[in-house]
């Protein structure tokens, strides 16, 4: 990260348990602003749980979380979506039934001035009467290339264009930094090669502050500037993506869940 900028986000000796079990133990990491970042470990390391910490669905046993310089450790999720953070969930969490349009304007009802959209589209920024939410979601589904689904509904959607539904709606809230848990999940590998280079895409063209957690490790160091490597809840490395596959203690992390053959890491 450059010393120049002061972190967007700061994960400062992060642990959590629950019960007996040690989920995070000691997790610091920054991004600095416009970074794209990949939060990767085998499965069970705790990427979900830091996520879940850092937008509020739970509280850490110790450590704190800096948004924007200011403690948010603690806050309630909607309190941090409200500052500018938004997320896609491991598993698709979609309402089926209702038209694709309508799932992504579910996001686009926090408060806040005019954000990178309003800048890229060239609306107008004062108010945001249904109407406009509506405009909105659809010139989302456009950058995603969904606006000829914006009527069908959701549930009947190939299950790739359903993640960048999910997608689209975390990018609708405009926020300042944006946390992708497994969005390739469940992908075959057509749609995880187009959804990575949406992502770099949309990283590129908007300057999103993004942490990725991501399980396709093709996709994630072809995308991202750095890496945050955790294992059984601890720092492992960090570094750019030729580093982190240069590292000893990574191919041995790996290789040590591996040995029964081919297995999803991240
Ligand atoms: N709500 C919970 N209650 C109990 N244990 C949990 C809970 N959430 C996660 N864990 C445990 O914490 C560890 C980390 O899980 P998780 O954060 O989901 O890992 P990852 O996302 O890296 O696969 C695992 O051992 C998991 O079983
Ligand atoms: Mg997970």
């Amino acid at each position: 990260m450059p010393s120049s900028s002061s972190p967007l986000l700061k994960v400062d000796r992060l642990a959590k348990s629950f019960g007996g079990v040690r989920a995070l133990d000691g997790i610091d990491f920054a991004l600095a602003p416009g970074e794209l970042v990949g939060l990767i470990g085998p499965n069970g390391s705790g990427k979900t749980t830091a996520f879940n910490i850092v937008t509020g669905v739970l509280k850490p046993s110790s450590g704190r979380i800096l948004f924007e310089g200011a403690e948010v450790t603690g806050n309630r999720p909607e309190t941090n979506a409200a500052l500018g953070m938004a997320r896609t969930f491991q598993n698709i969490r979609l309402f089926n039934d209702l038209p694709v349009i309508d799932n992504v304007m579910v996001g686009l009802h926090r408060k806040r001035g005019p954000g990178f959209l309003a800048t890229v589209l060239g609306l107008p920024a004062a108010r945001r009467s249904e109407a406009a939410i509506r405009v909105r979601a659809t010139e989302v589904l456009g950058i995603l290339g969904l606006k000829k689904r914006a009527g069908e509904r959701v549930g009947s959607l190939p299950y790739g264009d359903q993640r960048k539904v999910e997608f689209a709606r975390a990018l609708a809230s405009e926020p300042t930094l944006l946390l992708l848990d497994e969005p390739t999940a469940g992908m075959n590998p057509y749609e995880t090669a187009d959804l990575g280079a949406t992502i770099e895409r949309l990283h590129r063209e908007l300057g999103i502050t993004t942490l990725l957690v991501e399980h396709d490790m093709k996709m994630v160091m072809g995308i991202c500037q750095r890496l945050v490597v955790i294992n059984q809840g601890r720092m492992l490395a960090e570094g750019t993506p030729a580093e982190i596959r240069a590292d000893a203690r990574v191919v041995e992390a790996y290789l040590g869940h591996g040995r029964k053959g081919r297995h999803a890491v991240g």
